[in-house]
């Protein structure tokens, strides 16, 4: 692997191996307002959420690589501790870059990227009226973390007030991701659509205890048809199958039938040929009976 040591590199190209690597990072639009009542709106993607209860979001403003200056958005809330997050949609992902052009200060963004300024209830900061989710927030703490050009200010927000537009929110009172259709920053010019294929569920409960790889049984670890991802979906199950699960298989799966009749005289043939179809069916999305078909291979030894 390559290795990367801060210190060794310069901070431009560490930037660039961090954004790679880091990635993909939420986007926050940031809305702020100087003292003048001139509005600011810029992306920020060292962003994320870090609390529900209180709820706060934290992103970082760092000074320019290039010349080691500081941003307007940093100063406006240094100014007056007010800004209103705004999240990143496809559609708005143009005007989003148009914002972030490092225009003079009395400049208004919002002009500029053709974005619709909108009251915020309990903050002076605009909210952007295009983006499907607004966050009212007042600063509470602001934490310098250098003095040289790429170092960061995290600015850490307490949320005052949510806004989601209702037609993103489904019946259950949830968001639904294809109809957020949110944008993350990758490295360089790369940018991820969180839609379609790209967006896929996972069940695993976080509470009740799963077997874990450390269970599973030797053959099944060491496997040469098997991916990592494959044991992982076995290894979130529960339970391992009883007696009867199994002596059903035995009888009513012609595949696995077929697989121990033609069993040759290598245990390694065997076990490939088992696990083919325990990765076909963990394919078809049948993730107990693959299980099951896994773990016959132990009931056929103990008999
Ligand atoms: C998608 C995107 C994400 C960005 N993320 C950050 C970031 O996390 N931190 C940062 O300092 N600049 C970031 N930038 C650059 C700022 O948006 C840019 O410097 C902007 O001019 C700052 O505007 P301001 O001076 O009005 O605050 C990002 C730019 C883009 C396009």
């Amino acid at each position: 692997m390559r290795v990367i040591t801060p210190g060794e590199v310069e901070t431009k190209d560490l930037h660039q191996f961090i954004l790679g690597a880091v990635a993909p990072r939420p986007i926050a639009f940031v809305s702020t307002i100087d003292d003048d009542g001139i509005p600011n709106i810029a992306p920020y993607s060292f962003f994320n959420a870090f609390s529900s209860n209180p709820p706060v979001l934290v992103f970082s403003s760092n000074r320019r690589v290039a010349d080691n200056t500081t941003k307007d958005t940093l100063h406006n809330v240094e100014l007056n501790q007010e800004l209103v997050v705004n999240v990143v949609n496809y559609e708005i992902v143009h005007q989003m870059a148009l914002a972030s052009i490092s225009y003079p200060s009395d400049i208004d963004e919002f002009a500029k990227s053709g974005l619709t300024p909108i009251p915020a209830d309990l903050v002076k900061p605009f909210r952007i009226k295009e983006s499907p989710a607004h966050f009212e927030c007042k600063v509470s703490e602001i934490i310098t973390l250098g003095n040289h050009g790429g170092a960061g200010h995290l600015i850490i927000c307490n949320v005052l007030r949510m806004h989601v537009c209702e037609s993103v929110i489904d019946d259950k009172n949830r968001i639904n991701p294809h109809k957020m259709d949110l944008v993350g920053r990758m490295g360089r010019s790369h940018y991820v659509r969180a839609q379609g294929e790209a967006v896929f569920d996972l069940y695993q409960s976080v509470m009740k205890p799963a077997l874990g790889f450390d269970s599973l049984p030797k053959h099944i670890l060491n496997s040469n048809v098997l991916s990592g991802s494959d044991i992982a979906k076995m290894a979130g199950l529960y339970k391992f199958p009883d007696v009867n699960e199994l002596a059903d298989l035995m009888k009513n799966n012609h595949d696995l039938k077929s697989v121990f009749s033609s069993a040759e005289s290598s245990d390694n043939i065997l076990i490939d040929n088992l696990h083919r179809l325990v990765k076909n069916t963990i394919d078809d999305g049948r993730i107990e009976e693959a299980f099951q078909i896994a773990m016959s291979y132990e009931s056929v030894l103990n008999n």
